[in-house]
């Protein structure tokens, strides 16, 4: 089934400007209809640029938009609970940019009012739908790199654009809760979002910005099947936005590099100033602009992903539910960086799996020996590493060429 839905935009800053650029440029079918800002004049000129039939300065207003089914939200984490009740009254299917709330507690009441209204609901998490990423997890999910062990999620820049992020009040957090809540979901989409994640240690500080927030922070998230999320997040690195991942399985890595310096370098002497790509410092010199933008960021893929579970009536990848864990993940954060301890990420009503723990893989050599390694050497020849199954003692044995491997 083919529908045009109609969107509530709210918010006119640089969420609400990628995602109606993606809507209207990239999707076609889904429009923009109506537009809520509390400036007059800002929504105004956005309403014309984009070519959006209404505009309000009135949020409930906006959402009651009689001609709107839809509605996105793209305010400061502040309102997006107000946005959610508000659109959950007037029956609408709720779209949330990242992080859903400030913290758990209020991530679970946003979660209990799409559930107990019925209203269709997504987290709008892009960076789970970047080209890359969508690729690699089709290869996770087939098994290409067997057991994931460890994935390393990493996304710094110099900073937010807008006075609220750095309102540890408005925002909820810091660095973790404006990109830490990225790396968190990336990390749990590879390890597996039925996996459940235990306990968190983490290390914040605020080693630049006068602010009562993190400016930077590392976490280690340990899964149940003993898998590790990495988080590494900062709002002090110089020199544009690093968005990287690496996953690490039993066999094999995938590295993923996004946004700098992947593959487009050009330089100018910067006469004509102009957009180079979002949070670059500079636009002289040598640059790394980014093709297209909205795409290497996950927008398209996202909105495609949204458009059709509400279509078909199915779930879309991100869900308020994963928010919330991403929330309560990141609560077990604050919570370690304060108490400088493993903290449990407190979940309620895990809708997971409970798997215990995967085993370090034994695998038998022969009668007497566990396989620990097998190597091949420069000289040609091969060199195995053996656990004596009797006394636990790690030996080594080099294979010369015609020797069989198996037996004593
Ligand atoms: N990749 C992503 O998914 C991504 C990227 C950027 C921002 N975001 C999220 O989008 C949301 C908005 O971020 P942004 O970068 O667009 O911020 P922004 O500051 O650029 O825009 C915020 C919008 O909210 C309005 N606003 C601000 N304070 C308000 C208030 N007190 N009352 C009413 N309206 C108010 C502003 O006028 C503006 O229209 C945040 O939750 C942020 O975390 C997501």
């Amino acid at each position: 089934m083919v529908s045009e839905h109609k969107i509530t935009m709210l918010g006119t800053g640089l969420i609400g400007m990628f995602y109606t650029m993606t809507l209207h440029d990239q999707r076609g079918k889904e429009r923009v209809h109506a537009v809520y800002s509390r400036n007059e004049e800002k929504v105004k000129k956005f309403a014309k640029d984009w070519n959006i039939p209404a505009y309000y300065i009135s949020m409930e207003e906006a959402i009651n938009d009689p001609e709107t089914d839809t509605v996105v939200i793209g305010l400061p984490n502040h309102l997006h609970k107000q946005a959610v009740e508000l659109s959950a009254k007037a029956g609408k299917a709720i779209l949330c940019t990242k992080p859903l709330a400030r913290n758990a507690l209020e991530a679970k009441e946003l979660l209990g009012i799409v559930e107990k209204s019925g209203v269709f609901h997504a987290y709008l998490e892009d960076l789970a739908y970047t080209p890359k990423t969508l690729k690699s997890l089709a290869s996770v999910k087939r098994g290409d790199l067997g057991r994931i062990l460890w994935v390393r999620s990493r996304e710094a820049h110099s900073g937010p654009h807008s006075e609220w992020f750095w309102d540890v009040e408005q925002a909820g957090g810091g660095a973790i809760i404006d990109l830490g809540c990225h790396c968190i979901e990336i990390a749990r989409n590879f390890i597996g979002k039925d996996i459940k994640p235990l306990e968190v240690m983490c290390w914040t500080d605020t080693q630049v910005h006068p602010i009562e927030a993190e400016d930077n922070g590392i976490g280690l998230v340990k899964y149940e099947n003993g898998a590790i999320g990495q988080f590494e997040v900062s709002w002090t690195f110089r020199g544009g936005m690093d968005l990287r991942d690496e996953i690490s399985g039993t066999e094999g890595s995938i590295w993923l590099d996004h946004f700098l310096r992947t593959g487009y370098e050009m330089f100018t002497t910067g006469s004509k100033g102009g957009y180079v790509a979002e949070k670059s410092e500079s636009n002289t010199g040598w640059l790394f602009p980014v093709g297209d933008e909205v795409h290497e960021l996950g927008y398209v893929s996202m909105f495609n992903d949204v458009f059709n579970a509400m279509d078909n009536g199915t779930a879309p990848m991100e869900s308020f539910y994963d928010g919330y864990i991403v929330n309560a993940i990141m609560d077990a954060c604050y919570n370690s960086a304060k108490t400088k301890k493993w903290e449990t990420v407190h979940i309620d009503n895990w809708r997971g799996i409970n798997q215990g723990r995967a085993k370090a893989v034994t695998e038998s050599f022969d009668a007497n020996h566990f396989l620990v390694k097998k190597e091949q050497m420069p000289d040609g020849q091969l060199k195995l590493i053996l656990k004596e199954k009797k006394s636990g003692k790690i030996i080594e044995r080099i294979v010369k060429a015609g020797d069989r491997l198996e037996n004593d």
